[in-house]
This record gives structure tokens, C-alpha cells and sequence, in this order.
């Protein structure tokens, strides 16, 4: 295999919505939402101040159904939700899109958006 074909399947890799293995503890990040993101994120689909985060993985970002609270930044910026546009947007909100209507400076300790994340990608 080359270097290109490496990379390639690399980002193909990268790009799959919700790895069944992600590296994070799901225990340790449901206790992390529930601090950090329950106040305006419900995990049983329902939109509160925040989207859902059912099914956020492999998402369009602001595209979540019936929540009207999405910022133009959010609807413009062509994300999809993987792990690591999530673990950017987590880290700093206002820098990976600017203009963004969450209301949160960011989750600093990389190993707590990692088990955050891998809790979100079990709701389904
Ligand atoms: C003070 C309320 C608040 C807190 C705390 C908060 N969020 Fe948000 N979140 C929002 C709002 C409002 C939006 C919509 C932002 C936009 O459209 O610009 C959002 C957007 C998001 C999105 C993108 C959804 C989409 O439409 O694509 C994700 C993913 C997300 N938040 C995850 C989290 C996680 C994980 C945490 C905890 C670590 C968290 N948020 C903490 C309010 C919050």
C-alpha cells in the first residue's frame, strides 16, 4: 500500500459516523453530560435550550428535527458530527464556528470529550 492509499483510508476511516469501538468510557461520559451538558441537551430526543443528542453522530450539523434554535454559523458549516469535528466543537465551541448560539466556553480535559463523545454515540 502507498502512502496516498494509506491516507486515503485513513480519512475514510475518520469519516464513519459512529465507530463501534470509540476510545472513550461510556460510564465516565454520561456523568460528564450530565454535568457539563444535561442542562440544555436532552438524551431522549427532545429538544430543550440545546438539540438533542440522539443520533448527533454521522449528523449534518444543525439539522436535528422540529429545534429551531440553530444558529446561520451552525446551519452554514457543513459539519457532520464525528469524532473528531465533535471533540473540535467541544474544546471550543467559538472557534471551530464562530458565530454558534451555545452558550458553553468548551470542555478543556481532552479525555472527558473523549468519553463524552463515546457516550453520544451510543444513543441511537
Ligand atoms: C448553555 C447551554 C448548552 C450547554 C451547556 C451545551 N450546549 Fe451544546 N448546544 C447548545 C445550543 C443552543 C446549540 C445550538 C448551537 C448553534 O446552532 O449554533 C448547541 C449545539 C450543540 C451541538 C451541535 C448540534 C447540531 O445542531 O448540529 C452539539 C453536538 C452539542 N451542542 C453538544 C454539546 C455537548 C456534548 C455539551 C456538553 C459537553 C454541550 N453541547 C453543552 C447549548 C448548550
Amino acid at each position: 500500500m502507498n502512502a496516498r492509499t494509506l491516507l486515503m483510508s485513513a480519512l475514510a476511516l475518520q469519516s464513519l459516523p459512529a465507530a463501534p469501538a470509540l476510545a472513550g468510557d461510556t460510564a465516565v461520559g454520561k456523568r460528564v453530560y450530565e454535568e457539563e451538558c444535561m442542562e440544555c441537551h436532552s438524551i431522549n430526543g427532545r429538544n430543550k435550550k440545546g438539540p438533542t443528542l440522539v443520533g448527533a453522530l454521522g449528523r449534518k450539523a444543525g439539522t436535528v428535527k422540529d429545534y429551531e434554535g440553530n444558529s446561520d454559523a451552525m446551519k452554514a458549516s457543513n459539519i457532520v458530527w464525528n469524532e473528531d469535528a465533535l471533540n473540535k466543537y467541544l474544546a471550543a465551541p467559538k472557534k471551530l464556528v464562530p458565530g454558534t448560539k451555545m452558550k458553553y466556553d468548551g470542555l478543556a480535559d481532552a479525555k472527558s470529550r473523549m468519553d463524552v463523545i463515546a457516550f453520544i454515540s451510543t444513543l441511537k
